[in-house]
C-alpha cells in the first residue's frame, strides 16, 4: 500500500503561527518570552542547530541571546553563567547545549539551572513530575513526536509502540508520554536480542538509534506508523534518517520523513516551553 507522510516541516510551522499569536499577545502585556542559549565549545552540528533556534525564535518575536564559552571554561565559570541567567527576569528559558566537554559535569549544570526555566525538560524535578504525569516543561524532540502523532489523528490508546533507543533526551521520555497516553509501551535497545521480533508488532514505531537506515521495511508490521529521530549521512553525504525510507514507505501506513519530520519538531517544541514559562509569569 502507498503511505502517507507526515510532514514535520509543515506542522512545524503551524505550531509556530500559533506560537506567533500567542507571544504578540504576551508582549502586548508587556511580557516578551526570552530564550538564552549557552554554547560551550566549537562543534559544527550544535552550531548549525543552536543558529536555527535563534532564527526560529526571533521570528516567533521572541528574545533571543546567545552565549557562547570557550570549551576550556571551568564548570565554576558555566555554572555561574546558568546562575546568571536564573535571576535574569527578562530570560524565561534556558538551554545549555549538549554534549558539554568532558571535564564538566552535566548533570551538576543541569541541576544548576531553575527549574522554572528548564525548558528542555532535563533537570531531574521536571523529569520526575513528567513521569507522575504532572504539569512540566515536556522534553522537546518526544514532545514534538507526540505532537506530529497527534496532529495527524494517530490512535495512541491501546497501540502497542515499540521504541528503539534509551538515551534520557529521546528514547525514555518517549515511552512515558506514549504510556501516559494508553500505548502499551516496549523498548529496545543495543542489547536487545532479536530486535526484529519485536519491531515487527509495532503499531507505532519511534526509531532512535543512531545508525542510517538501520531500519528496513522487513522490521515493520503492515500499516504501522513509523517515526525516524535518526538524523545521519548516508555514503553520498545526504542528510538520512535510522531508518531506510524507501523500504520503509510500502509497509507503512504513515512515516515521517529525513529531513523534515522529526527535526522541525524539536527546535518548535522549545519555543513553545518558552512561550509556556513566559505565560506562567503571568499567573
Ligand atoms: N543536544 C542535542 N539535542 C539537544 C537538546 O534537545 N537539548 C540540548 N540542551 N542539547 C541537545
Amino acid at each position: 500500500m502507498s503511505s502517507k507522510k507526515i510532514d514535520g516541516k509543515a506542522i512545524g510551522q503551524e505550531i509556530r503561527n500559533e506560537l506567533k499569536e500567542e507571544v504578540a499577545s504576551l508582549v502586548a502585556q508587556g511580557v516578551q518570552p526570552g530564550l538564552a542559549v549557552i554554547l560551550v565549545g566549537e562543534n559544527s552540528a550544535s552550531e548549525t542547530y543552536v543558529k536555527n533556534k535563534e532564527k526560529s525564535s526571533k521570528e516567533a518575536g521572541m528574545k533571543s541571546i546567545l552565549t557562547k564559552l570557550p570549551d576550556t571554561v571551568s564548570e565554576e565559570d558555566l555554572l555561574a553563567e546558568v546562575e546568571k541567567l536564573n535571576q535574569d527576569d527578562t530570560i524565561d528559558g534556558i538551554l545549555v547545549q549538549l554534549p558539554l566537554p568532558k571535564h564538566i559535569d552535566e548533570n551538576k549544570v543541569i541541576r544548576a539551572i531553575s527549574p522554572e526555566k528548564d525548558v528542555d525538560g532535563f533537570h531531574p524535578m521536571n523529569v520526575g513530575k513528567m513521569l507522575i504525569g504532572q504539569e512540566t516543561f515536556l522534553p522537546c524532540t518526544p514532545y514534538g513526536i507526540m505532537q506530529l502523532l497527534e496532529r495527524s489523528n494517530v490512535d495512541i490508546a491501546g497501540k502497542h509502540a515499540v521504541i528503539i533507543g534509551r538515551s534520557n533526551i529521546v528514547g525514555k521520555p518517549m515511552g512515558q508520554l506514549l504510556l501516559q497516553k494508553d500505548a502499551t509501551v516496549t523498548y529496545c535497545h543495543s542489547r536487545t536480542e532479536d530486535l526484529k521480533k519485536f519491531t515487527q508488532q509495532a503499531d507505532i514505531l519511534i526509531v532512535a538509534i543512531g545508525i542510517a537506515k538501520f531500519i528496513t521495511g522487513d522490521y515493520i508490521k503492515e500499516d504501522a506508523v513509523v517515526i525516524d529521530v535518526g538524523m545521519n549521512r548516508d555514503e553520498n553525504g545526504k542528510l538520512c534518517g535510522d531508518v531506510d525510507y524507501e523500504s520503509a514507505e510500502k509497509q507503512a501506513s504513515a512515516i515521517t520523513p529525513v529531513p523534515g519530520g522529526v527535526g522541525p519538531m524539536t527546535i518548535t517544541m522549545l519555543l513553545k516551553n518558552t512561550v509556556e514559562s513566559a505565560e506562567n509569569k503571568l499567573k
